[in-house]
């Protein structure tokens, strides 16, 4: 693995795991929570302990854009871009923060602060365009102005 601190990480996750079924996505889950990605180097490990091809589970990840394939930024910040949200300026937002951290979707900024990614509902439609902030702070009709108060509040983080 890329890491070699994550392979006992990732063994304990397959024995916990694979023996349910339809356990690849939930030890995906399991191992991007633990993580903050899927390793490429853990897709064999995978595949193994699922008797899965190598191809099939990598199909799996990069089907579903909420799997990474390399490590996050310090902070994730998910945009809504999902129609309640597009009513009331989200995509204008969308471009802002693009803007702001000069990288896209499912990119990372340059200084390693922010991973961008979209979410499709955060379910707070009455009160967008919404952002959550490391899966734990959302935040509500968030203008250009108020995401870059946020984003400089992240950047005085230690
Ligand atoms: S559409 Fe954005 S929170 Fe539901």
């Amino acid at each position: 693995m890329d890491n070699p601190d994550n392979s006992p990480r990732v063994d304990a996750i397959l024995k916990a795991k694979q023996s349910l079924p339809g356990a690849l996505l939930p030890i995906l889950h399991d191992i991007q929570d633990a993580l903050g990605y899927i390793p490429p180097d853990a897709v064999p490990s995978i595949a193994r302990a699922l008797n899965l091809s190598r191809a099939e589970v990598h199909g799996v990840i990069t089907y579903y854009h909420y799997f990474r394939q390399s490590p996050p930024g310090r902070h994730v910040v998910r945009v809504c871009r999902a129609e309640a949200c597009q009513s009331v300026g989200c995509e204008a937002l969308a471009a802002h923060v693009q803007g702001a951290l000069a990288c896209g979707f499912h990119a990372t900024s340059a200084d390693g602060l922010v991973t961008l990614e979209p979410v499709y509902c955060l379910g707070h439609c009455a009160v967008g365009p919404n952002i959550q902030i490391d899966e734990t702070t959302l935040h509500a009709r968030v203008t250009p102005e108020k995401f870059d108060q946020l984003l400089a509040s992240l950047r005085s983080k230690p």
